[in-house]
């Protein structure tokens, strides 16, 4: 069975967040289980790309945004990353070194969907499924079911999967030109709220939706930034597949960027000296707790949140804690923690921006991992905080519900809390702290979690099933 996975991210060419560890990982589990899964992403200059060979598979041209483009398609030479890796290259719009931001980014996302239904319209091999993830792919399921141009792909399956509803691909009807010859009469599907809205056109055209967490799959009914009726409507065609993690790359026995590597049975001394070097990096005591933060800078991670109650944390339990926050995103969130790391300078470690190694020193080194989001579709950072043995502490919402039971359940590993309020994210700090006290519940609830199973072998088995459910009456 041959699946494409469509995506703007994918670790390790480009990542920004989960959605590059997911299509990262997912196409290599499901090869290991027989599927032929490749992932198309645009062309971006970053080192990936830069330091590994690429032979040009197919070119071509096609219209979007107006005009008629050349584009091409690059195929990563060795299949290193355990699937087949193709990228659709523009001059001027696919060469990006950044992968979200520009002031066009509705082109250059546009350019990228009709150039990969162009090249699987002119191939002659078609996929059996065609994945899309987010809305950068989410026009996909419209084109090939109703664009003039490409009809006879309709009869190819589409699922759309949503790790994000908050983004959903909006453009204006004046720049319906923007897409190639489409059948008016079904323009309807492109509409949500008066305008071209991709996520919203992806769930109408796909013929299954999944999203990243059951949990998530329930909350998109009561809060989707609009789609609300949307997913009422549809909820019969929508699947909750809760994420995996790389148990390869997320591995503290053999993670490169940490040191020294530890495993269950070496766990309290493989995290006290990861501890110590990460203390010394940002001239912080390792003998207290340590609490930390990775992650966007942006409301859906409650970040404006993190300056008071880190300061009120470190008022409250003075000198009994220290934390570390790893992040960007919104400025004023940002300044306000840089003038956190002056008030505390002995008790808090800020840096600002993004740092693949130091994340993984940081889920190496730390105790317990704060995630106060707001709203969260699965979360990753809580199951690679489990996988080394730091216990999350997480707002009870979306995926972190699905993931994390409280320690005051017998088969709990984990601190949680219902109200997002800095009241309770101290609360919930200050029960930390006092599980803390106890280092050998302590010790046996880090073995627990590093025992734990969140690895993709289970959740690539229900994508699989959800493939072979739509192929099934085209195969017999
Ligand atoms: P989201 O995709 O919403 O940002 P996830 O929890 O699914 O949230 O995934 C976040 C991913 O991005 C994790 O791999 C996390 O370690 C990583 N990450 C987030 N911010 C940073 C950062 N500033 N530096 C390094 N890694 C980061
Ligand atoms: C999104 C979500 C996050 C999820 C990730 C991967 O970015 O915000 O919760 O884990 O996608 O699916």
């Amino acid at each position: 069975m041959d699946v494409i996975h469509l995506s703007a991210e994918c670790y390790p060419v480009a990542k920004v967040g989960g959605l590059g560890d997911v299509v990262g990982a997912l196409p290599k589990y499901l090869t290991q289980a027989g599927i032929n899964a490749s992932v198309i992403l645009p062309y971006y200059d970053r080192k990936f790309v830069q330091e590994n060979k690429f032979d040009e598979v197919f070119n071509s041209s096609a219209a979007a945004a107006g005009k008629t483009f050349n584009y091409s398609v690059l195929k990563e030479k060795t299949g290193k990353l355990g699937f087949d890796l193709y990228l659709i290259y523009i001059k001027g719009l696919l060469d990006r070194k950044e992968i979200y931001c520009y002031p066009d980014e509705i082109k250059q996302f546009i350019s990228y969907q009709v150039s990969v239904v162009d090249w699987i319209s002119k191939s002659e091999k078609k996929p059996d499924i065609i994945h899309c993830h987010d809305h950068h792919s989410g026009l996909v399921p419209f084109l090939i079911s109703h664009s003039t141009l490409y009809k006879e792909l309709a009869k190819i399956p589409t699922i759309c999967t949503i790790h994000n509803g908050q983004y959903q691909g909006w453009l204006g009807w004046d720049k319906v030109g923007y897409l190639p010859s489409i059948d008016l009469n079904k323009a309807g599907l492109l509409d949500w709220n008066n305008c071209i809205n991709s996520l919203a056109a992806s769930v109408k055209c796909c013929w299954k939706f999944t999203t990243v967490s059951p949990n998530y799959l329930k909350e998109l009914s009561v809060n989707s930034n609009g789609l609300e009726k949307l997913f009422q409507l549809e909820e019969k065609k929508g699947i909750g597949i809760i994420n995996g993690i790389d148990t390869q790359v997320w591995n503290p026995e053999s993670d490169p960027m940490i040191s020294p590597n530890y495993n269950v049975e070496t766990v309290d001394k493989g995290k006290k000296s990861n501890k110590k070097i990460l203390c010394k990096e940002f001239e912080l005591s390792d003998t207290k707790p340590l609490v930390v933060f990775i992650g966007r800078l942006v409301g859906e991670k409650g970040a404006e949140l993190l300056p008071a109650a880190i300061d009120s944390c470190l008022k409250f339990y003075k000198g009994k804690v220290n934390f570390i926050v790893l992040g960007s995103g919104e400025p004023e969130i940002e300044k306000e923690l840089e003038n956190l790391k002056i008030k505390h300078r002995k008790q808090c470690g800020i840096y600002i921006g993004y740092d693949e190694e130091l994340s993984h020193r940081i889920y190496a080194g730390a105790d317990f991992l704060l995630m106060p989001s707001r709203v969260e579709p699965c979360g990753l950072n809580q199951l690679y905080a489990v996988r080394y043995g730091t216990m999350p502490i997480v707002h009870n919402t979306g995926g972190l519900s699905d993931t994390v039971i409280d320690v005051d359940d017998v088969a709990g590993y984990g601190i949680t809390f219902d109200k997002l309020e800095v009241k309770e994210i101290v609360d919930a700090v200050g029960r930390a702290l006092d599980l803390y006290q106890n280092s050998s519940r302590m010790c046996n609830l880090r073995k627990k979690m590093m025992s734990l199973d969140f690895s993709w072998d289970k959740s690539a088995k229900e994508y699989i099933d959800l493939y072979k459910s739509l192929i099934k009456p085209y195969a017999v």
